[in-house]
């Protein structure tokens, strides 16, 4: 039987009791299939752990994390240490240290999900650059002046935008749209641009075009369904996918998939939202996040068939509308959820 090794990292707030549900689906999953198991080592790294230690994770984090076959996390951030240390010293170093460059986050209205739009048809993907451009970390600060610096490299941008026509090809997409603000950001969107022609001009079956951000946002509200795949930054791939999710109904339901291409390091799933302080400890999070989160990486370890069970019992759970999160307009907890969700795929 194989067995897989799944080092978890809840984090903080609600990352805590969505981790604790997904392993419950997990091992449910395992179960049914029979063919595999799950083996998981919980790593304590969060907002806690920094008050006791100094640190969100110990020196040789990195090394202890990347042994397993994949990473499930929670969120990470809570009240008392401030936002830009907790993500700078744990999350952002894990994207970049493991070369996660590519940030795949799908957003499809699932059947029963009740959309804020006038026009239901919504499922595209947002490929996410998740290894440099806004989010590099460079820039310095005094008394009276910021500076925050974006690095684009053309290996970073050519190697996300040529996944996204890949990734359309693969799935016999038809579009690609790359999003920009060159019109403002004259040298780093500038480049983007003209990286992006560059591997466009390689893909002439793909229909492709770009988009100013704050047009293409508009968009995304007045015509989701001329969407299939959009590439972005990783500052407008990640403003994008909460109003990608925000368009099925709550944050709380896509999922993200921190992926090497290359398959040198382990991949890292997780909600794209985060630890959720207004909520936590209040046992109502939607864990849908993380089980579609569960779902990538179930594919990403080839795992098909269960992958496609939980995607299955999730649709159904909806469907049936009878186990709803207060997030998208029931009164069920996040156990209950996760009971419903259990249930079907043991059906
Ligand atoms: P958030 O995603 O945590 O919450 C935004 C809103 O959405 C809140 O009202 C919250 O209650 C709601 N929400 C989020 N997830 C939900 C779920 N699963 N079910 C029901 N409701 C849900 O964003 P924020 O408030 O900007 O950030 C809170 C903390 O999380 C900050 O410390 C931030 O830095 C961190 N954060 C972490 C990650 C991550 O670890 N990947 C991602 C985003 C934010
Ligand atoms: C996400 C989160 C993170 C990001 C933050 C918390 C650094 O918002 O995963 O979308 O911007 O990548
Ligand atoms: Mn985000």
């Amino acid at each position: 039987m194989k067995n897989y090794r799944i080092n978890l990292i809840p984090g903080d707030g609600i990352g805590v009791d969505v981790v604790r549900e997904g392993c419950r689906v997990m091992n449910a999953l395992a179960e049914k299939h029979g063919g595999f198991k799950f083996t998981f080592n919980e790593l304590p790294w969060s907002c806690k752990y920094y008050l006791e230690h100094g640190r969100m994770m110990p020196e040789d984090g990195l090394s202890i994390l990347a042994d397993c076959d994949s990473i499930l996390l929670g969120a990470v951030g809570f009240p008392g240490v401030p936002d830009h240390v907790s993500l700078r010293d744990l999350l952002l170093p894990i994207r970049t240290g493991f070369d996660l460059y590519v940030n795949m986050r799908p957003i499809r209205l699932l059947p029963g999900l009740n959309s804020p739009l006038k026009d239901n048809r919504i499922n595209f993907v947002v490929v996410r650059e998740n290894s440099e451009g806004e989010y590099c970390g460079k820039g310095r600060m005094d008394a009276d002046t910021a500076v925050q610096e974006s690095i684009f490299t053309r290996k970073g941008t050519e190697r996300i935008i040529r996944y996204a026509f890949e990734y359309a090809k693969r799935n016999n997409l038809g579009n690609v749209l790359s999003a920009t603000k060159s019109n403002a950001l004259n040298y780093s969107m500038v480049f983007w641009d003209k990286i992006f022609d560059e591997v466009r001009a390689k893909y002439a079956d793909i229909k492709s075009a770009q988009m100013h951000i704050d047009a293409l946002a508009g968009y995304f509200i007045m015509h989701p369904e001329r969407l299939e795949v959009v590439v972005a930054s990783n500052l407008f791939g990640d403003i994008l996918t909460d109003l990608g999710s925000a368009m099925l109904g709550s944050i709380g339901i896509s999922p993200s998939g921190n992926i090497n291409p290359e398959g040198k390091y382990p991949g890292m799933f997780e909600p794209i939202h985060g630890s959720a302080p207004d909520i936590a400890g209040k046992g109502i999070a939607n864990p849908l996040g993380t089980f579609w989160a569960i779902q990538m990486m179930l594919e990403e370890l080839r795992e098909n068939e269960a992958a496609g069970c939980l995607m299955k019992a999730m649709e159904d759970v909806l469907a049936d509308g009878r186990i709803i999160t207060p997030d998208i307009g029931g009164k069920a907890t996040t156990t209950e959820m996760t009971d419903a969700v259990i249930a079907a795929i043991m059906a």
